[in-house]
């Protein structure tokens, strides 16, 4: 940390998504963002780390870097390890965990590494250790150099504290918006995904219209630490922006239980009125009335041997329905087989980067305004 109390802020999230979050991070003023693997970098203090947990979309976690240093044995990880301002940063009376990974250093042993690291934290500030605890120190040690960091989110960011209801395969919260990010999409014009599940894209959409902040309803593992000024986060969270907006974003599914899950979501985030969810299969879609916008969709997606031709008339189906009836508008799908893609028949760019997503490799194909 330096002694104007500045650290380097990591903002986590799936590889292959750095360059949208790099773009979030620049668009809501983040100090010095650079990427690097699974994330981007920031410069700042406790506010900036507050901030990117309550305003940013795409991260899925928001680490603090709070000390940084070489470490050649344990001898030595221990005596640097007792000198960092570990007082400043937690609390005697929060219980704190330990995770070590070490690579291609001398220190080669993980548990030991989190033992002594674990040691200095209850020497300086006497906090209780618990396996289960709500704040997590994470030490790595690459190439000699011991680099710790605090996870000041806790639960993933992507749980925004409004969803209680989750369909099958659900696209994370920060990656939805990430993918909205990719297809232009600025929160003024319509949205519809017609296989909305529980509503994850409709719901971000309309959040990202309206100006809500994603961490506005919950709660996060910084409010734990000795850095917390409850007063300022107060004022920090209040300071909600109120946008109108005067375009609609519409989910629809065949499955009658999604769009219940889906109504009860978006009304459990406040935007209900922005909203609309119906029941239908997509042969049965048509375009909102006004102007056009984006269709955006992760459809069933390729595994199984014996859904492939099932799956391939869906994505004809939604292919053809688009055609025929949404000129106009983008489309963006989330799949992990370009052969799906293909199916659809649409004028799909060159597709994204994959992306981890509850471990298959998905991809964006996204149009320019359909014909
Ligand atoms: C991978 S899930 C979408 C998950 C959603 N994005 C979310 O975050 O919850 C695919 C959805 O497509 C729906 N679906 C499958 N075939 C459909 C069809 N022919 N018409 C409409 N919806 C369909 C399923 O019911 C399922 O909810």
């Amino acid at each position: 940390m330096s002694a104007a109390g500045e650290f380097e802020i990591f903002l986590v999230t799936a590889p292959g998504l750095e360059a949208a979050l790099l773009d979030e991070a620049r668009e809501k003023r983040f100090r010095d963002p650079k990427i690097i693997k699974g994330g981007v970098t920031v410069r700042g203090g406790w506010p900036e780390v507050w901030r990117a947990n309550l305003e940013l979309r795409g991260a899925a976690r928001v680490l603090a870097r709070i000390a940084e240093f070489r470490a050649m044995h344990v001898a030595q990880l221990d005596k640097r390890a007792h000198k960092v301002a570990w007082g400043e940063i937690l609390r005697a009376d929060q219980p704190f965990r330990v995770e070590a990974s070490c690579k291609a250093s001398r220190i080669y042993h993980e548990g030991a590494a989190a033992q002594r690291i674990t040691k200095a934290i209850t020497d300086t500030v006497g906090a209780p250790v618990a396996d289960d605890a709500a704040i997590a120190i994470k030490a790595r040690i690459d190439d000699d150099l011991c680099t710790i960091s605090i996870d000041t989110s806790g639960e993933s960011l992507h749980k925004r504290g409004h969803k209680q209801a989750v369909a099958k395969a659900p696209m994370r919260e920060n990656l939805a918006a990430l993918f909205l990010r990719q297809c232009g999409f600025d929160g003024a014009e319509p949205v519809v995904d017609p296989m909305c599940g529980s509503g994850t894209f409709v719901i971000e959409a309309a959040e990202i219209a309206a100006g809500l902040k994603p961490g506005r309803s919950r709660r996060f593992a910084f409010e734990q630490l000795a850095s917390f000024d409850s007063a300022a986060w107060n004022r920090m969270r209040g300071n909600a922006e109120k946008r109108s907006v005067d375009v609609r974003f519409h989910g629809s599914d065949r499955d009658a239980g999604a769009v219940a899950m889906s109504r009860a979501n978006a009304e459990r985030a406040g935007v209900a009125s922005l909203t609309a969810f119906k029941q239908q299969a997509i042969s049965d879609l048509t375009p909102p009335e006004g102007k056009p916008g984006l269709v955006i969709a992760n459809p069933p997606y390729g595994g199984r041997i014996g859904d492939r031709k099932q799956l391939n008339a869906l994505y004809r189906a939604l292919g053809q329905t688009l055609l025929a009836t949404f000129g106009g508008w983008r489309v963006g799908i989330i799949t992990n087989e370009a052969p799906l893609a293909e199916a659809t028949g649409l004028p799909f760019q060159a597709p994204g980067d994959p992306v981890s997503h509850g471990g298959i490799k998905v991809r964006l194909f996204q149009t320019r305004p359909l014909p």
